[in-house]
């Protein structure tokens, strides 16, 4: 299985494989302290919601053991390890989720030792990772029950074993649709600017031999119309309380071409995903990128030098065009009113 965030106690560092390269070079990198876990995170050598979460779980791990934060008392050093990484990336709420639940956990126990802080840290961190592993194979457990042999369905950005601890969500769905032994296709956008379903999901999917075929964007819209997509499944972001769904950018018409023509459209999310705080859209905030990522396609220009770009890196479907969401809690459908927080609490 890719392993994407893994640390290693010998050095003690974190390795992460950078997403930026692939799927051209397969290189890691290696985080030392928090500031390389944040610089990490901003870059998107690592990326995709609960893969940030865990990434920076491990940068607080990081933080309290470098001898850099030690001047401080531990908690003023602790609130700005958080702060730092919390910074990196705002739409994705597994990431203030992880960071949340490591801070407590340490202002808990560890008392004012830093020796003692970091190791609880550094176990609340690999609590996190395994747990996101076991969420991800349970939400394909599920998922898989919706899929039907020979079906053809279609997928979005990389909600895969690179945005995860492993397995994937969206991706965890065919992995486990696979290993009770259903046949089926998978076609792949290619989700610009940053074409994470041609760079990274594409490369999953291909080097494990599943049937898939990439596509363009703009060519979902006829394959769909055309009866060639029996079924839509995407990760996500961040999920409200009433089940508005933020992910990458392009996700929504997705959405309103499934509704339109009558395909299922499906998000796949571990509960660490979900924000019971909120309840519409509009509350999310959406991370708005560099305007070169739409300038450059690869590194090489395809606009004019400093034309206006717009680039927000998600967008938000609403419920109403939602068929269900498949949770490591099980399937949540309908999605209205009081479902979501009585099965995520
Ligand atoms: O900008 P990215 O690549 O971090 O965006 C990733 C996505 O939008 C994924 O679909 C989402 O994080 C779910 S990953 C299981």
């Amino acid at each position: 299985m890719i392993d994407a965030v893994s640390y290693h106690s010998d050095s003690g560092s974190l390795e992460l494989l950078d997403q930026t390269l692939l799927p051209v070079e397969t290189k890691t990198v290696r985080c030392h302290n928090e500031h390389e876990v944040a610089h990490a995170i901003v870059t998107m050598k690592v990326r995709g919601a609960p893969a940030i979460g865990v990434a920076a779980a491990y940068g607080i791990a990081l933080g309290l053991a470098s001898p850099a934060n030690h001047q401080t008392p531990l908690e003023q050093s602790l609130e700005s390890i958080c702060k730092l990484l919390a910074a990196t990336r705002p739409t994705a709420v597994n990431l203030f989720w992880a960071i949340e639940r490591v801070k407590k956990v340490v202002k808990a126990q560890a008392g004012s030792d830093f020796t003692a802080a970091a190791a609880i840290a550094l176990k609340e961190a690999h609590a996190i990772k395994a747990e996101d592993i076991e969420m991800c194979r349970r939400i394909g457990h599920f998922g898989a029950t919706l899929l039907k042999d020979g079906e053809t369905w279609l997928t979005h950005c990389n909600a895969g074993a690179l945005a995860t601890a492993g397995y994937g969500t969206a991706l965890g769905v065919f992995r486990a649709a696979r290993e009770q032994g259903k046949k089926f296709k998978i076609f792949v956008d290619e989700t610009r600017p940053l074409l994470q379903g041609a760079r990274l999901t594409a490369w999953e999917l291909f080097h494990e031999g599943f049937d898939a075929t990439l596509i363009c964007d703009n060519m979902a819209g006829s394959l769909i119309r055309d009866d060639k997509v029996q079924g839509i499944v995407v990760g996500a972001d961040r999920i409200t309380a009433k089940g508005f769904v933020a992910n990458k950018i392009g996700t929504y018409p997705l959405a309103v071409l499934a509704k339109y023509n009558g395909v299922p459209f499906y998000v796949a999310a571990p509960a660490s995903t979900f924000d019971l705080s909120i309840n519409y859209g509009n509350e999310i905030k959406i991370e708005e990128r560099d305007h070169n990522e739409v300038r450059f396609v690869g590194g090489v220009q395809v606009a004019p030098d400093n034309m206006p770009v717009y680039n927000p890196a998600f967008d938000v479907t609403p419920p109403e065009l939602i068929t269900a969401i498949i949770t490591d809690r099980g399937i949540i459908r309908p999605i209205y009113g009081e479902t979501i927080p009585e099965i995520i609490s």
